[in-house]
């Protein structure tokens, strides 16, 4: 049976990346941090196949513990590169503490965790990672100067990934999702959500089910897709 790793997978698109990589098959790692409950409600949920990595992701000792544990399973076919934060707030007011945390939960984690999987996939020749950037990568936005940036840098980083991880058969990608309806936007006050609708053509937000649609196709399905960055928005942005 393949093995996937979900990081942040108790929740939100994590979540749904969790189901739809299950019912296809996989057997799949639900990492956590400060979920477990949701992770083990997941974990019953999807069966016996699935297996739960609890971890802070923002640390070096989170990062080798999740080595370790998948090294013991003895390697993995999938990595989804979900976990990730945010803070909002103007330049002028954002904290140096805020840029440190966030550019340690979603930039130098992403970067550390692959570096480390990858030697497991290098050696079985074979692997598919998928990181999860964000439309703001691309776009930029009020308030998100330091989440913006962290999305840019995934993006960058899947493309040279991939470029060096090509010779071992592994493909690397990155999905862009706009705006979801997960926990991250469900704080969105109502003039920033109507804000943000107005720019979206299709006049709704995404569910995480049809990010993980996109995430699954390129986990098990795409042969000649690498370094690239896929954009699912609804029309907000087309790249
Ligand atoms: N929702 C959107 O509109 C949207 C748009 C574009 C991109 N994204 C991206 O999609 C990804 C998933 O976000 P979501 O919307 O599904 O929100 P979410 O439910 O808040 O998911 C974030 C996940 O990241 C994990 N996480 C946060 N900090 C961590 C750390 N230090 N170590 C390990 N895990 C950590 C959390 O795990 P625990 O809960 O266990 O702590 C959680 O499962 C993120 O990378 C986000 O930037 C979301």
């Amino acid at each position: 049976m393949k093995v996937a790793l979900v990081t942040g997978g108790a929740t939100g698109i994590g979540a749904a990346c969790c189901r739809a990589l299950s019912q296809a098959g996989l057997a799949v790692g639900i990492h956590h941090r400060t979920s477990a409950a949701a992770a083990r409600a997941l974990q019953e949920e999807l069966g016996e196949s699935a297996f739960l990595v609890g971890a802070d992701l923002s640390s070096t000792e989170g990062v080798d513990a999740v080595y370790e544990a998948m090294r013991q399973r003895g390697g993995l076919e999938v990595l989804v590169n979900n976990a990730g934060a945010t803070v909002d707030a103007p330049l002028f007011s954002a904290r140096l503490e805020d840029f440190d945390r966030i550019v340690a939960t979603n930039m130098r984690s992403t970067w550390y965790l692959t570096k480390r999987l990858a030697r497991l996939m290098m050696r079985q020749r074979s692997g598919r990672i998928i990181n999860i950037s964000s439309v703001v990568g691309s776009t930029g936005n009020p308030g998100q100067s330091v989440y913006g940036m962290t999305k840019a840098a995934i993006d960058n980083f899947t493309r040279t990934a991939a470029a060096e991880l090509a010779d071992y058969g592994i493909l690397v990608n990155a999905v862009a999702p706009g705006f979801i309806e997960t926990a991250m936007t469900r704080v969105l006050p109502d003039e920033i959500r109507e804000g943000i609708l107005a720019r979206v053509p299709l006049k709704r937000m995404g569910t995480p089910e049809e990010v993980a649609a996109l995430v699954r196709f390129l986990a098990l399905e795409a042969s000649y897709c690498t370094g690239t960055t896929f954009h699912v928005n609804g029309g907000m942005y087309g790249g």
